[in-house]
């Protein structure tokens, strides 16, 4: 087991993913749902949701999304991006459930504009713990964002509710190719220390 900073580190943006999970998918499901019961939350309001989507369905998805971004560009939106997602092994939708803010949200309504701050920062710090824990299991995964250009296709398509917010798109995999070393830059210059 690698030293938690190691699992930091290793976390990459991985953009050339295969269908070869080096694990069972169960540990990958497993891992997710670890994930989103022990994630912070404000309030514990328990406020994020995720979408696993993996097999024939992550094509049909990808598919749906290069057609979706195609209707919006007007033509101008190239297959090789979607397709590369469509490669892996699946996809990890985040969401946010604004029906389990709400009550919250009026509960503490001395922060009600905190709300919506706090909320991004948990499905946040949801996502770099898949993204981290992924990496640990030797999985490979990038975060994309396409919506809110495909919120209402992803609503129909896996019949989710109304109160359900998309946030990102995480797509995931063997490692078909690794990243390039990360350029490292002076950390003085962006951590200040007083004593
Ligand atoms: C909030 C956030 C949004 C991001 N959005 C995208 C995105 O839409 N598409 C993408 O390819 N990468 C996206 N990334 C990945 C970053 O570009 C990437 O993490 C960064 O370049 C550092 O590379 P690394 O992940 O390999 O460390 C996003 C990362 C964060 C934290």
């Amino acid at each position: 087991m690698s030293s938690f900073i190691e699992m930091i580190k290793n976390r990459r943006s991985v953009y050339a993913l295969n269908k070869d999970l080096p694990v069972f998918p169960e540990k990958v499901i497993e891992l997710i749902k670890d994930c989103v019961r022990y994630v912070p939350d404000a309030f514990d309001m328990k406020s994020q949701r995720a979408l696993v989507i993996m097999g024939d369905k992550n094509t049909e998805f990808w598919n749906a999304v290069y057609d979706t971004l195609v209707a919006v560009s007007g033509g101008r939106f190239s297959r090789e991006r979607t397709d590369s997602f469509a490669a892996g092994a699946g996809t990890i939708l985040y969401f946010y459930d604004g029906a389990a803010v709400e009550e919250t949200r009026r509960q503490y309504s001395l922060y009600a504009e905190n709300f919506h701050d706090w909320v991004m920062q948990s499905n946040g710090m949801l996502q770099f713990a898949v993204w981290t824990g992924l990496r640990t299991l030797g999985v490979g995964a990038s975060l994309q964002h396409y919506n809110p250009a495909i919120d209402a296709m992803v609503k129909k398509m896996f019949d989710l509710p109304e109160s359900w917010t998309l946030v990102a798109q995480m797509p995931f995999g063997g490692i078909a190719n690794a990243p390039e070393p990360k350029v490292v830059e002076d950390i003085d210059l962006r951590v200040k220390i007083e004593k």
